[in-house]
């Protein structure tokens, strides 16, 4: 009876989801989890050292499914002699569903269980215990087991949700970093949550005090991920990539993270098991997280570890291009005249070179009447922001020389192309030019950036932060590659392997 506790709660999930249209839920954050993953985040927590009684919170509750997978597990493998369960859920549409449920759940349990279902705010009922943080902590309710699959869902920057935890918030938060450090503060020390969340706060300036709060105040044991990208919520039709953590409240870092990944979320039976130095998975200032999955990854990840400095450090910086064409049709043209110069699009990048041929958009020239808007005619590295998925680089540049077009004396760029310039905005060499290309266009740097950051995008704050080697080294590669002429990726790979990573 204990083993059947999941599928009952699935079976009545999917008549509430009958009736409820998707675009209502998704107003709400509200995504259900599968049979199969639930048991999956379940099945993840480590049991052995639990007490006789234990604390267990499922915040954002929704039908209670991760309740059930987690009191199912229990019931089967634990020696818990007593369950307090405790769930927070906002959504009156689904209570009433909820209530059944937990007393289903309760009828159900082989281990004696009590509920509560609080009808609150998750992060509002909760802020002042937060802000006052350790102050507070014999008061204050902690739990030895949090399981959640939290709402996805922006909020303004000025909510009360987000005024609630400065602490973790940069610009407009999401709801689902707010939860995951909630639960790090709800948890006791030691103990254990396990959250299937986005992607998107492993890398990037605006999750960054999410990840410091959550990887000074806790450590990533296991990280879950999915092979095919698209099948997480597939019923569901979420299509933000989604990963599955287990966090130990613990300053302690442990010396190894356990990454595990399974072809889709309704498919855990090929899963693999890789153990990764946590110092390859957390790293840098910026403490963003790596997922390498091979031991080829975990190689590249090393390689660039070796230097400490980044591009700014050595007197570089990409910056993002300027012109954001649509807003300035004015400044425009469709040809060449009397102060009109060229304005360079991603598709001037070709071969490792910048060249303003035919680019197929009939405005690539831009008046040079407003300073903002143009740029110096100097020596840049261009890259591109954009690639589609099925493209083998996501890492795509190539050497502008401004000697090419003697008689410009500014140029335009389009905010779709990054450029790299020296810090300081002085004259960048050639053979610095061609050694910021090599490195970017080198398999090494191409690999690092995938494993750092899972989207398409090519973000300059990221580039910025990876770390490289002095800028005499990237000068002495630029200088053998303009030797050798070759600008193909196999050719940048032996010279920088041979310059600065031998
Ligand atoms: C992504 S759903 C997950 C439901 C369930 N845990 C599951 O895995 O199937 C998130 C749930 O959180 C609820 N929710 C959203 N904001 C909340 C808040 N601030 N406090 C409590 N619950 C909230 C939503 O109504 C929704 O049911």
């Amino acid at each position: 009876m204990a083993g059947e506790i999941l599928c009952r709660i699935i079976e009545s999930t999917k008549d509430f989801l009958k009736e409820m249209p998707k675009a209502i839920r998704k107003k709400k954050g509200q995504f259900f989890t599968s049979m199969e993953t639930a048991r999956y985040m379940a099945g993840m927590f480590d049991l052995s050292s639990l007490p006789e009684e234990i604390n267990i919170l499922d915040p954002g509750t929704g039908s209670g499914i991760l309740s059930a997978a987690l009191v199912e597990r229990l019931n089967l493998e634990a020696s818990v002699q007593r369950i307090h369960l405790t769930c927070y859920e906002i959504d009156t549409e689904i209570r009433p569903l909820l209530q059944e449920n937990l007393a289903r759940i309760q009828e159900m349990s082989t281990i004696p269980l009590e509920y509560e279902l609080l009808e609150e705010n998750y992060i509002l009922s909760q802020q002042h215990d937060f802000k006052e943080d350790f102050l507070a902590v014999e008061k204050q309710k902690k739990y030895d087991l949090i399981i959640a699959n939290p709402p996805y869902l922006r909020v303004m920057r000025n909510d009360a949700a987000a005024a609630a935890m400065p602490e973790v918030v940069h610009g407009a938060p999401n709801m689902y970093f707010l939860f995951a450090a909630m639960s790090l503060f709800n948890l006791k020390n030691n103990a254990e949550m396990v959250y299937i969340i986005p992607r998107s706060w492993t890398s990037g300036l605006y999750f960054h005090h999410f990840r410091k709060y959550l990887l000074t105040n806790g450590k990533l044991v296991q990280i879950h991920l999915f092979v095919s990208r698209d099948k997480v919520f597939k019923e569901e039709e979420v299509l933000q990539e989604t990963m599955i953590i287990k966090v130990k409240k613990t300053v302690k870092e442990p010396e190894f993270v356990n990454l595990t990944s399974s072809q889709s979320s309704n498919d855990f039976k090929e899963t693999t098991s890789f153990c990764v130095p946590y110092s390859s998975v957390v790293a840098g200032k910026d403490l963003y997280v790596f997922l390498p999955t091979s031991l080829e990854e975990m190689d590249v990840i090393h390689k660039i570890h070796r230097y400490t400095h980044t591009l700014p450090e050595e007197g570089l910086r990409m910056r993002t291009g300027i012109v954001v064409d649509f807003r300035q049709w004015d400044e425009l043209r469709k040809e060449p005249g009397e102060h009109i110069v060229p304005l360079f699009y991603s598709q001037h990048i070709r071969d490792g070179r910048v060249h303003h041929h035919s680019s197929g958009k009939e405005y690539d020239w831009i008046v040079d009447a407003k300073p903002g808007l143009i740029q110096k005619n100097k020596n840049y590295v261009f890259c591109k922001r954009f690639t589609a998925k099925e493209e083998r680089r996501r890492l795509q540049c190539g050497v502008y020389l401004s000697e090419d077009y003697p008689e410009y004396a500014s140029i335009g760029t389009q905010n779709k192309i990054n450029y790299v310039d020296l810090l300081d905005g002085s004259y960048m060499d050639a053979q610095t030019a061609y050694g910021v290309y090599a490195l970017l266009n080198s398999t090494l740097f191409d690999q690092y950036y995938r494993v750092l950051n899972g989207s398409t995008q090519v973000n300059s704050t990221e580039i910025n932060s990876i770390p490289v080697p002095p800028f005499a080294k990237i000068r002495q590669i630029g200088e053998r590659v303009l030797a050798s002429g070759d600008l193909t990726t196999p050719a940048c790979d032996q010279i920088v392997m041979e310059v600065a990573y031998g």
